[in-house]
């Protein structure tokens, strides 16, 4: 049960892209309304942003937030959301059958986001709306001043214009379940118009193209062919959506995601690259992964409303994620790393209370759920480029993806600091697996933390009562010999190793 790697300097898939660490911010359940913004809560500050949750936001290490939905951007008309606060309308939410008041809009997001220090990410609606909204919504955000839309963002406070490069054209269009759903064709279409019109404004801007909600999608590969041959010289990225879930006890298939996720983005590479080879284009269009995660869909805690009840921020897919899960999502991080190459942005969905690495009590105490470890440590750490990582080992068989590795992993490496990080997972249920990772390619490589993050419950999950007992420890018994790194991980774990090597010289 010897897994075998072998990591060199020269073998880079690309750069460490601090987008890979984005994360996504819904009008949804209590992601926004007492989740970061509470205006009575004992923490928050002048603008009513919850100061204990940016701290978390801040530890976690987010760089790019994604808003204002998902679904809910379909119905949503950001008009609503700015301007004098007690003039806004409280509008129905059609995605989750809510009431949204409106306070939090456009310039509170955008402040929230200074204060976070992460780069904002906007979705337009192309459900209901079309190319004048997206142009507003452009003009509102990113023009100086002297036209309607942005003398009115400085009447309402904002002097300085936002000036935000990445913007997705409307959310999981292909989705039966979206307002305003449409063919690839009509899709691609309006995408086309949308985005040509936007570079109208701002040449520079950085479009995303609505991609499928899932692998499983039946017009998944379809969708990506259609949409992308209408509308490949005025986009930039092509969107995926993927969630995962441990279904029927099948933990060895849940285990294994990332597989499923290699295959994802392989799937929309090759047809991205179909597109460019069949329109004769030079440009490549990348991956802008920008909702992953693990979400039990199926549990009451995503179960929405009906008929007369339109709640306000209701306590919705507040999923509690056990250790099973933070391994899967660390798992989830090293795939989004490996493709590098390709993938150039994504996003945890989401950041708070819905499907969350923080979560909130309304007047209470913010805490970290399970999967919050694998993400901060992988964000903070991932540094300098990715390397190319063969690994020979044992594998298993699994339901829903036949053999697949057992222990899976990913290197970074800076040059000019030298700093070197190895994320790993051992996906066996009940065996410590070994590893043996060759790094004689490193001058003096010498290991300066080695942690793991398992317990001998993988069920067990964090409480507001105590999210502390279970997280990241030493993972002990790591030693390196002759430039080979040797040592075991336990099963259900993902352990992060971090060494000093030395920094590069120009001339090397
Ligand atoms: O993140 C929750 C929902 O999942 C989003 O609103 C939607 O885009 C996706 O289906």
């Amino acid at each position: 049960m010897t897994a075998r790697i072998t990591l060199d300097p020269d073998f880079s898939v690309g750069p460490v892209r601090r987008r890979t660490f984005g994360s996504f911010v819904e009008h949804l359940g209590r992601c926004v309304y007492t989740g970061i913004y509470e205006p009575d809560h004992p923490s928050a500050d002048e603008n009513g942003f919850r100061t204990d949750v940016l701290e978390l936001v801040r530890e976690l290490g987010v760089s790019t937030i994604r808003y204002p939905g998902g679904n809910f951007v379909s119905n949503y008309r950001w008009e609503d959301g700015v301007g004098p606060a007690d003039e806004r309308p409280t509008r129905l939410d059609l995605a989750w059958h809510s009431s949204d008041p409106n306070t939090f809009g456009t310039d509170e997001f955008m402040a929230w986001c200074t204060k976070a220090d992460v780069e904002p990410m906007m979705a337009i609606n192309l459900g209901t709306r079309g190319i004048q909204e997206a142009l507003d919504l452009l003009e509102y955000c990113n023009v100086p001043g002297g036209s309607h839309l942005a003398e009115k963002r400085r009447a309402n406070g904002v002097e300085d214009p936002y000036r935000v490069k990445m913007w997705c054209l409307g959310n999981e269009m292909d989705g039966p379940w979206q307002v305003g759903h449409k063919t690839p064709d009509e899709y691609g279409r309006l995408a086309t118009e949308v985005a040509r019109a936007m570079r109208m404004v701002d040449p520079d801007l950085q479009l995303v193209a609505c991609g499928s909600s899932h692998s499983r999608m039946p017009t998944f590969g379809d969708w990506e062919r259609i949409v992308l041959t209408e509308s490949y010289d005025y986009v930039d990225y092509i969107s995926a959506h993927v969630y995962y879930f441990e279904e029927d006890g099948d933990l060895g298939s849940f285990l294994a995601s990332a597989v499923n996720m290699d295959r994802f983005i392989e799937g929309i590479v090759a047809t991205a690259d179909a597109v460019r080879t069949a329109t004769k284009r030079e440009k490549r269009i990348n991956i802008s992964f920008d909702e992953w995660n693990v979400w039990y869909q199926k549990r009451a805690e995503s179960k929405v409303s009906e008929g007369d009840d339109w709640p306000v921020a209701p306590r919705l897919l507040e999923d509690r994620y056990n250790v099973a899960d933070s391994v899967v999502v660390g798992n989830l991080l090293i795939s989004l790393l490996r493709h590098t190459d390709r993938v150039h942005a994504a996003s945890l969905a989401q950041l708070v209370n819905v499907i969350a690495p923080i979560m909130t009590e309304p007047g209470g105490p913010a805490w970290k759920q399970t999967i919050f470890h694998p993400f901060a440590l992988t964000s903070r750490y991932a540094q300098g480029d990715v390397l190319a990582v063969p690994i020979v080992g044992p594998t298993y068989e699994t339901e829903k993806y036949g053999e697949v590795a057992v222990l899976d992993a990913v290197g970074t490496h800076d040059k000019a600091t030298g700093d070197l990080a190895v994320f790993l997972v051992n996906r066996s249920q009940t065996e410590s697996t070994d590893f043996r990772i060759n790094l004689r390619a490193f001058d003096a490589p010498t290991v300066v933390e080695a942690v793991q993050l398992s317990n001998p419950d993988h069920t067990w999950h964090a409480t507001m009562e105590d999210s502390t007992s279970v997280v990241p420890q030493p993972l002990d018994g790591v030693s390196l010999d002759e430039g080979v790194l040797t040592g075991s991980l336990p099963p259900v774990s993902w352990s992060m190793i971090r060494l000093s090597t030395t920094p590069a010289t120009d001339a090397s």
